[in-house]
């Protein structure tokens, strides 16, 4: 019945009112009765609560068909413009945890709390690799790793979806989840947001199509393109990519959106198309569906079908994909209004928040640690008792209290939408000064906040350009000199505390889309601010303790990681010293990528070693910018694949991350090798390994496998990430810890872009991280 039904709208629908089906407006630009009516919109984005229901009642008592809206928003990591939603860690956060269960939760969450209000879809996840970590949205992704990416992505989706296949009906509480940006948006040029990217089959088939592959076979409702081009066909128009493999190879039956403007930017700004009217033939040509925020497509597409440069059952085959999208989310049946009552009760409710909690806990990684955490106040009390006070802590830093930079990117009035500015209290969110002194407070101790330095200054700029709202938008400077009084006051702070808890990262203003960033070093005064706290840590014996709130890895200065090694570091073999061996630097460091509402909480637990620290990086923190791309599973090279005057040797490699208690590998072992003593394509390896904590705390490892093929045909990486598992376990406590891989999944791609396994040895790695020294090694044979 539901093809009937679509049938028979589809035959009673005018030309416009198709076309306006595939148009998806921003609700903010213009008058909505206007959009819906005059040019028969079928989709919007950026609602506000107010909008919302008065389009529902414009569709309803203003037009012909009565065609129910499409209403999107980016909620990403939570509904996070809702006023007192739950907003949670951002994606490269959530990665940290490695913890595809949680991650599930939080979409099913996010789902619940979206789906009261009225919006049906969420364009998310992100499923671009963060390689560049330039480009001002790796915080959106799941980090540097297929396979890690597509397994938290298949988890979000599913959570989001409430587990519907592809086709089947969404419960009243799911709601569609939007793979994007298909694909390869993030290969930009130097980093640069939304540059050209260089492309080819290969590449894509090799490390950027995999996880969107496995969703769509999973049946995300949609999927949402970049903004670059392959083989020099823009995304939008690009048939080999939309029709040929998406919808082709791989039968993917859900629907396709732009993003934003592509249709337009392809005249005004890229100029691969004459005018709109190319444009929008063009673009459906290719197999788009809805077409974001290009109102010219209206006209472009009428005249396109009107000339005959595109032919309407083109038109129907979208729009049939769109009303279907419609039908599985019930819309003719129910439009699914904001409902006030589940708001108040679902909305930010205790579930989500003990959700968020535990989520944004595993969400933190501990990547330096000389033994000062966790903090034991009583350790530093004989100092105190000296002065005949309680132990004091010095919480330094521009990221110590600042709450919306610690939401993240598409939250509250991060700029990207911001009709919500005021919607979270601030009690709602916990800053690490906050979860400092709340859990420090209780054991007596004083807690002493200085800000130490400013990381931008916001210049008014009436002259420049406006929030969708009419608002001036800020211009960002970085200040021309470091405050030296801030810094002044931080150390007199540090010097009269028995430990030092220094905040410092990125500032909202400077991450997310358009938002690319040359350096990636701590701006403003964060480092000379870092440089003297590490002196007064030196002088006074007072650990120094970094806290990195970051959407993305930053280098960091000498005083936190130690200096950085240059080729006067290399041992005569030419080996590189590692930085871990070489002096200096904090006493501990943490990183919380937009760790969201919890953050502060999470980090001040960890630091009171109320919560073991489980956090694993999902991609490579550089030491220097110049390094870029570092990634850990690059091509083999030749040459040593570096530089003359900086090692390659990432400052932390992908996978790292430390517990307060230590855990030991046995051998890996390969149970199931077949009586040939080689394994056939279609086989499953079955690989053990025992791990022991051999510390004396609780906690978690995340243990890592890894294949190499030994002898490609074709230049390949030596490892990449198969298989992993989270793993808790007792102090004194063994288990063995067991992986299937199949060999059917230890391929490499061929110059004609197809996956192959080849005949011969591989290499089955087992450990803590990336990092060789971190695996066990054993080798199996495919005949
Ligand atoms: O969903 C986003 C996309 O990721 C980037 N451009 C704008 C879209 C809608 O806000």
């Amino acid at each position: 019945p539901v093809a009937e039904r679509i049938a028979d709208l589809l035959g009673r629908m005018s030309l416009e009112e198709k076309v306006g089906q595939m148009m998806q407006l921003d609700a903010r630009s213009g008058d909505l009765d206007d959009l819906i009516v005059g040019k028969h919109v079928g989709s919007i984005l950026h609602t506000s609560p107010d909008d919302l229901p008065r389009a529902v009642e414009t569709v309803n008592t203003k037009t012909r068909l009565g065609i129910p809206l499409l209403i999107g928003d980016d909620c990403i990591h939570g509904y996070s413009f809702w006023p007192g939603a739950t907003i949670f860690p951002e994606q490269l956060g959530m990665a940290v945890s490695w913890d595809a269960e949680k991650i599930e939760a939080m979409g099913r969450a996010t789902a619940e709390e979206v789906s009261t209000t009225g919006v049906h879809w969420t364009f998310s996840p992100v499923l671009c690799i963060g390689r560049d970590t330039r480009w001002g949205r790796v915080g959106e992704t799941f980090g540097e790793d297929p396979m890690l990416i597509g397994e938290l992505a298949s988890a979000i989706v599913k959570g989001y979806q409430g587990g519907a296949k592809a086709g089947e009906p969404l419960a009243k509480n799911a709601i569609l989840a939007c793979a994007k940006h298909f694909a390869g948006y993030s290969e930009t040029q130097g980093g640069r947001d939304a540059s050209e990217a260089d492309l080819s089959h290969r590449k894509l088939e090799s490390w950027f199509l995999p996880p969107f592959e496995r969703v769509a076979k999973e049946g995300c409702g949609t999927f949402m393109l970049g903004y670059e081009s392959i083989e020099g066909v823009p995304v939008t128009f690009n048939k080999w990519l939309l029709s040929d493999k998406l919808r082709g190879a791989w039968n993917y039956q859900g629907t396709l959106i732009t993003d934003w403007d592509n249709v337009g930017r392809a005249v005004w700004e890229q100029h691969v198309k004459p005018d709109y009217t190319h444009a929008a033939a063009d673009a459906v040509k290719a197999g788009n569906d809805l077409v974001m925020t290009t109102p010219q497509f209206y006209e472009g597409a009428i005249e396109a079908v009107k000339n005959g440069m595109l032919d309407e059952s083109l038109i129907d085959a979208a729009v049939e994909r769109i009303l279907a999208l419609k039908f599985r989310l019930g819309l003719f049946e129910d439009p699914r209004l904001p409902n006030p009552e589940r708001i108040k009760t679902v909305i930010g409710c205790e579930e989500h928040q003990q959700l968020n909690l535990e989520l944004t806990r595993e969400s933190v990684a501990l990547l330096k640690n000389n033994g000062a955490l966790p903090f034991n106040l009583s350790r530093h009390a004989e100092r105190s008792a000296v002065e005949s006070k309680h132990p004091r802590i010095a919480v330094v830093g521009p990221l110590a209290d600042d709450a919306q930079t610690q939401l993240g990117d598409w939250a509250g009035n991060s700029g990207q939408v911001n009709w919500m500015p005021d919607g979270h209290p601030r009690e709602m969110i916990t800053t690490v000064l906050d979860g400092v002194k709340t859990i420090a407070g209780e054991t007596g101790a004083e807690v002493v906040y200085s800000r130490g330095a400013n990381i931008i200054d916001l210049v008014p700029d009436p002259e420049g350009e406006f929030y969708p709202d009419g608002q001036p938008r800020p211009k960002v400077a970085i200040p021309a000199a470091v405050d030296q009084a801030l810094i002044d006051e931080a150390v007199l702070n540090a010097r009269q505390s028995e430990v030092i808890v220094a905040v410092v990262g990125d500032v909202v203003q400077l991450i997310g889309e358009t938002c690319s960033t040359a350096t990636l070093e701590l701006l403003g005064g964060q480092n000379a601010m870092l440089n003297a706290l590490a002196d007064v840590s030196k002088e006074t014996g007072a650990p120094l303790v970094v806290v990195l709130i970051s959407s993305k890895p930053q280098v960091l200065p000498a005083s936190v990681v130690g200096p950085t090694p240059t080729a006067a570091d290399l041992n005569v073999d030419g080996t590189v010293v590692h930085c871990r061996e070489i002096a200096g630097g904090a006493d501990a460091l943490l990183w919380a990528p937009s760790p969201g509402m919890k953050g502060g909480q999470a980090i001040a637990e960890i630091i009171f070693g109320l919560t073991e620290p489980s956090g694993r990086l999902p991609i490579t923190f550089p030491r220097h910018a110049g390094q870029l791309p570092v990634y850990y599973n690059q091509i083999r090279g030749q040459h040593g694949n570096r530089y003359a005057d900086l090692t390659q040797d990432p400052a932390f490699a992908f996978g790292e991350g430390l517990s307060y208690t230590t855990f030991e590998y046995g051998e890996v072992t390969v149970t199931n090798v077949p009586a040939s003593g080689a394994f056939a394509e279609t086989d499953t390896v079955h690989a053990e390994i025992t791990l022991t904590n051999t510390g004396e705390r609780p906690g978690v490892e995340v243990v890592q496998a890894y294949i190499g093929d030994i002898v490609t045909s074709y230049s390949w990486t030596d490892r990449e990430l198969k298989a992993f598992k989270r793993v808790e376990l007792a102090p004194g406590e063994s288990a063995t810890v067991a992986f299937d891989i199949p060999v059917a999944d230890c391929t490499i791609v061929d110059p004609q872009a197809n996956r192959i396994v080849e005949a011969g040895e591989f290499e089955l790695l087992i450990g803590h991280s990336s990092r060789r020294e971190d695996l066990k090694r054993t080798v199996f044979t495919v005949a």
